[in-house]
C-alpha cells in the first residue's frame, strides 16, 4: 500500500479470553447471553445522566449491571469536590520514579473508585510529544517512548490494583491540537506514518500498556493514513486486537466517531459521549438489517463487561457516579475521595518532577537569607478556586479561566500580545480535560511566606509588574513564570518576550537571580540563561497540589533535586525536528490536513544526535546538590535466553510473549562523590546496529538512593523487544543477530561514561 494510506484489516477479531481474562470473559458470555439486542446496545453506546461523570452507560438492572461511569482524567479526577491535584503526567516524566509512579496511580485510582467512577479516562501516551508546541504534552509523560512505556505500565497497574478501569488515550498519533477534530468543512488532521516507525515509535507505550493489562483504550480524534482514529480497521482491528492480542474495549474519544456501520466493524467498541447519531438505536437497525453482525455487538458488550469483571467492579464498587455531583452549588451527596495517606506521596510527586538545570556560584540550597524577592505571575494562587455558578467547571489554575482570559485579552498590552503564558497565577497543571480540580493547593509564594516568617526573612514581592522594582540587597531574587498549554490549541511558542525580559530586568539588578518555570512543555531559555546573574533555573512543571511545599523544600535544601528532563531542551527553535504542528495547505488537499511524519524515529535526541546539534540542556539531564560518579559496568547476556531471529511465542495482551524474555543483563556501580544524599537516575542507552537506527535509544533507568558517599548498584534487563528492530516484510520484531550492540551508561544522553558491546 501507498504511503498515507490505511490497509483494510477485516473482520474484527472477537474476544478469546486467554490468560488473566478466562474467568471475566466467562461471567461476561453468560450476562451478554442474557441480554437483549437494545440491551446489548446500551452497553456501547453512552448516554445522558444526572452526573458530572464526562461519559456515562446506563444501567441494566434486569441483568444486574448497575452502569457505568467514565470520567477525566489521569492527573485527576475533575470536575468534582474533594478530590487532589496529583503531578501531571509531564512531571512525573521528570521523576523517572517507577515506585512513585506506583504509588501516584494507587492513590489517584482509589479517588476514582470512592467517587464511583468505573473508568480513567487516562493515562496519556499519545501525543507522545512529536511537536515540540503541540497543546497536550504535558499530559503525557515523556518525548521518548520507552520512558512513557515504562511509566504507563506502572500508572495502569497501580489504578486497575485498586478496581479502576485505565482507558489509555489517545490511539493513536494524535501528535497535535490543530485541525485534530473536523471543522469548517475539513477533516481531522492526518497523520501519515510509515509502519516502521508506528512500531518503533508511537505504537510502543500503548503497548507496554497492553502488557500492563488496561481494561479500556481510547481512540482518538485524528486520522491515520487518512482513515479516522475510531474507524481505523488497521489499527484497531490490524494493530491492538489481532496483532497486539487487546482483550479489552476501545471507546471513542468525544465525538470522535464519524460513521456507524464502519466504525462497528473497524472495531470501536463503545462510542462516547452516544446518542443515536451513529449507534444506540441506529447499531440495533444495523444489525437488523444486517449491515453489522450480531456477533460484532456480542463482542462489544462482551468486552465491555469482561473489563467490568476483570477489576471487579461487580463487587464492591460504590454506585456509578457516587460521587460525581453535576452541580457543586446545589446541596449535594458529598463523597470525599481524599485520604490522608495520599498527601506524602503528593508531595514526593511534586518534588521528584522539579530538574535542576543551572546552579552557579552555589545559589542553591538558599542558605539563611536576610533578604529575599519574588516575582512574577506563577508565585501565587489565582484569585479562585471553587465550583463557578451556573457550571461545573472548575477554575483554578489552568481548567479555564488562564486561557479563556489570555484569548479575551486579558493581558491588554501589546508588550505581552500573544503570549503563551498563565498570567493570573501558578500553574498546578495545564488546561482542558486533563486538568485538575484540587480541593485545596499551595502555592510557591504562600510556602515561602511561611518559611520566610519561621527564619525572619524579609520578603519583597511583585508578582504583576514586568519591569518591578529591586532592592539588591536581596540576597537572592526568585523569578517564577510559567509556559502554558491546554488541550484544544497548540501552544503559540516555546518561550515568551514578557517573561524573558522580567528575568532580564530582575538579572540587572539583582546578582543572584533564581529562575523557576512552571512548564506544560518544553520552554527555551537562550534569552536570559548566560545572564552573569542567572544562577539558578528550575524546570517545575506542573506539580499538582504540593507545588509550593515542594518548591521551598527544594530551594532550601530539605529535598534534594533528584528529576531529569524526559525531553530535549534546545537552544534554538530551529534545532527540533518538528517544533509546531502542520496546518492545512492551500492546495488539493486543502480539506484533507496531511501531517507527514517523514522523519521518523528522529525525534527529540534521536534527532539531535543524529545531526550533531548541541542542545542547552539534554534529554534525561537535571542536577543534584551532591554529585555522581560511575563504574564497573559488567554486561551479560542471559544463558538460557532463546535467541532466535524472530519471535516465536504466542500472542498475549502485549504482543508475542517472548518479546519480554530478558536477554541482556547490565550492571553498573553509582557512587556519590559529594557530602550529601542524594538519587541518581542512572540511564542505559542502546545502539542498535542496524543501517539507519539512532546512534543510541533509551533502553534501561534505574534511580536509586545513594547516602552520602556510599555505592550502590544499579541494574537494567534488555528484553528481546528492546534490541529489535521492526521488520516491515516480516511483520515482526527482529533481532540483529550476530551485531554488535552497543551498550552506554550513565547520567544522561550526553553524559555515559560507561560503554560496552553485548552481541547477540
Ligand atoms: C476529549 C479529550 O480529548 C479526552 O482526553 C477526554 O477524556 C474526553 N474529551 C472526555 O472529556
Amino acid at each position: 500500500h501507498f504511503y498515507g494510506q490505511s490497509p483494510p484489516v477485516y473482520p474484527s477479531p472477537n474476544m478469546t479470553g486467554t490468560g488473566a481474562w478466562a474467568t471475566s470473559f466467562k461471567k461476561a458470555r453468560d450476562m451478554v447471553g442474557r441480554m437483549t439486542l437494545d440491551e446489548k446496545v446500551y452497553l456501547t453506546t453512552g448516554t445522558t445522566s444526572n452526573t458530572s461523570c464526562s461519559g456515562f452507560i446506563r444501567p441494566i438492572n434486569r441483568v444486574g449491571f448497575p452502569g457505568m461511569c467514565l470520567s477525566d482524567a489521569g492527573n485527576g479526577l475533575r470536575n468534582t469536590d474533594f478530590a487532589s491535584s496529583w503531578p501531571s503526567g509531564l512531571h512525573v516524566g521528570a521523576s523517572w520514579n517507577k515506585t512513585l509512579t506506583r504509588r501516584r496511580g494507587n492513590g489517584m485510582g482509589s479517588e476514582f473508585k470512592k467517587k464511583g467512577v468505573n473508568v480513567l479516562l487516562g493515562p496519556v501516551v499519545g501525543p507522545v510529544g512529536r511537536v515540540v508546541l503541540s497543546g497536550r504534552n504535558w499530559e503525557g509523560f515523556s518525548s521518548d517512548p520507552y520512558l512513557s512505556g515504562a511509566l504507563v505500565y506502572e500508572t495502569v497497574q497501580a489504578v486497575q490494583d485498586v478496581g479502576v478501569i485505565t482507558s489509555v488515550k489517545h490511539y493513536i498519533a494524535n501528535e497535535q491540537e490543530s485541525n485534530r477534530m473536523p471543522a469548517n468543512g475539513m477533516e481531522s488532521v492526518s497523520s501519515n506514518i510509515d509502519d516502521k516507525t508506528m512500531h518503533e515509535f508511537y505504537l510502543w507505550p500503548f503497548q507496554d500498556s497492553l502488557r500492563a493489562g488496561t481494561g479500556n483504550i481510547m481512540c482518538s480524534y485524528n486520522r491515520l493514513n487518512n482513515s479516522y482514529g475510531c474507524a481505523n480497521s488497521k489499527s484497531l482491528n490490524g494493530l491492538l486486537k489481532a496483532e497486539l492480542g487487546f482483550e479489552g474495549f476501545v471507546v471513542s474519544d468525544w465525538s470522535a466517531q464519524h460513521a456507524g456501520v464502519a466504525t462497528a466493524l473497524a472495531g470501536l467498541d463503545m462510542t462516547m459521549p452516544g446518542g443515536d447519531d451513529y449507534w444506540g438505536s441506529k447499531l440495533v437497525e444495523a444489525v437488523k438489517n444486517a449491515s453489522v453482525p450480531e456477533s460484532r455487538v456480542d463482542d462489544m458488550a462482551t468486552r465491555i463487561i469482561a473489563s467490568w469483571y476483570k477489576l471487579g467492579q461487580d463487587k464492591d464498587f460504590p454506585t456509578p457516579g457516587i460521587g460525581m455531583a453535576s452541580d457543586l452549588t446545589k446541596p449535594h451527596n458529598v463523597v470525599d475521595a481524599r485520604n490522608s495517606t495520599f498527601r506524602s506521596i503528593l508531595f514526593d510527586g511534586a518534588v521528584e518532577g522539579h530538574v535542576l538545570v543551572k546552579n552557579t556560584r552555589n545559589a542553591l540550597p538558599l542558605s539563611n537569607p536576610k533578604m529575599l524577592s519574588v516575582f512574577g505571575y506563577s508565585a501565587k494562587n489565582p484569585d479562585h478556586n471553587g465550583p463557578t455558578i451556573g457550571s461545573s467547571a472548575w477554575v483554578f489554575g489552568a481548567e479555564s479561566f488562564n486561557y479563556d482570559e489570555f484569548s479575551n485579552g486579558f493581558f491588554g498590552s501589546a508588550a505581552v500580545g500573544n503570549t503563551p503564558i498563565a498570567f493570573n497565577g501558578t500553574l498546578y497543571s495545564g488546561g482542558g480535560s486533563g486538568a485538575t480540580s484540587q480541593s485545596l493547593a499551595v502555592s510557591p509564594f504562600e510556602a515561602i511566606v511561611h518559611r520566610a516568617y519561621e527564619d525572619g526573612t524579609a520578603l519583597f514581592w511583585d508578582f504583576h509588574n514586568g519591569n518591578p522594582a529591586v532592592d539588591p540587597a536581596s540576597d537572592a531574587c526568585l523569578v517564577i513564570g510559567n509556559a502554558y498549554a491546554t488541550e484544544g490549541a497548540d501552544r503559540p511558542g516555546a518561550r515568551d518576550d514578557y517573561t524573558d525580559g522580567l528575568i532580564k530586568h530582575v538579572a540587572d539588578q539583582c546578582n543572584n537571580t533564581i529562575v523557576v518555570f512552571h512548564n506544560a512543555g518544553i520552554r527555551l531559555v537562550d534569552q536570559f540563561i548566560d545572564h552573569p546573574n542567572v544562577t539558578a533555573l528550575i524546570f517545575a512543571h506542573l506539580p499538582g497540589e504540593a507545588s509550593g511545599k515542594a518548591l521551598v523544600s527544594l530551594i532550601y535544601g530539605d529535598s534534594n533535586p533528584s528529576g531529569k528532563l524526559p525531553y530535549t531542551v534546545a537552544r534554538n527553535e530551529s534545532d527540533y525536528a518538528v517544533l509546531g504542528p502542520d496546518l492545512p495547505d492551500a492546495g488539493m488537499f486543502r480539506k484533507f490536513p496531511q501531517s507527514n511524519f517523514s522523519e521518523g524515529v528522529f525525534l527529540d535526541y534521536r534527532h539531535f544526535d543524529a545531526n550533531n546539534i548541541t542542545p542547552r540542556y539534554e534529554f534525561g539531564f537535571g542536577l543534584s546538590y551532591t554529585s555522581f560518579s560511575y563504574g564497573n559496568l559488567s554486561i551479560e547476556k542471559v544463558a538460557d535466553s532463546n535467541t532466535d531471529e524472530y519471535p516465536t511465542g504466542e500472542i498475549r495482551e502485549g504482543g508475542q510473549i517472548d518479546l519480554w524474555d530478558v536477554l541482556v543483563r547490565v550492571k553498573a556501580e553509582v557512587t556519590n562523590t559529594g557530602d550529601r544524599d542524594g538519587a541518581e537516575i542512572a540511564q542505559l542507552y542502546v545502539g542498535i546496529p542496524d543501517d539507519g537506527a539512532p546512534v543510541r535509544q533509551l533502553r534501561g533507568f534505574d534511580k536509586v538512593f545513594v547516602g552520602a558517599k556510599g555505592k550502590e548498584t544499579v541494574e537494567f534487563e534488555l528484553t528481546r523487544k528492546d534490541l529489535s528492530v521492526w521488520d516491515t516484510v516480516r511483520q515482526k520484531w527482529r533481532l540483529k543477530k550476530g551485531g554488535k550492540y552497543v551498550v552506554e551508561v550513565g547520567g544522561s544522553s550526553r553524559d555515559l561514561p560507561l560503554k560496552g558491546t553485548a552481541n547477540l
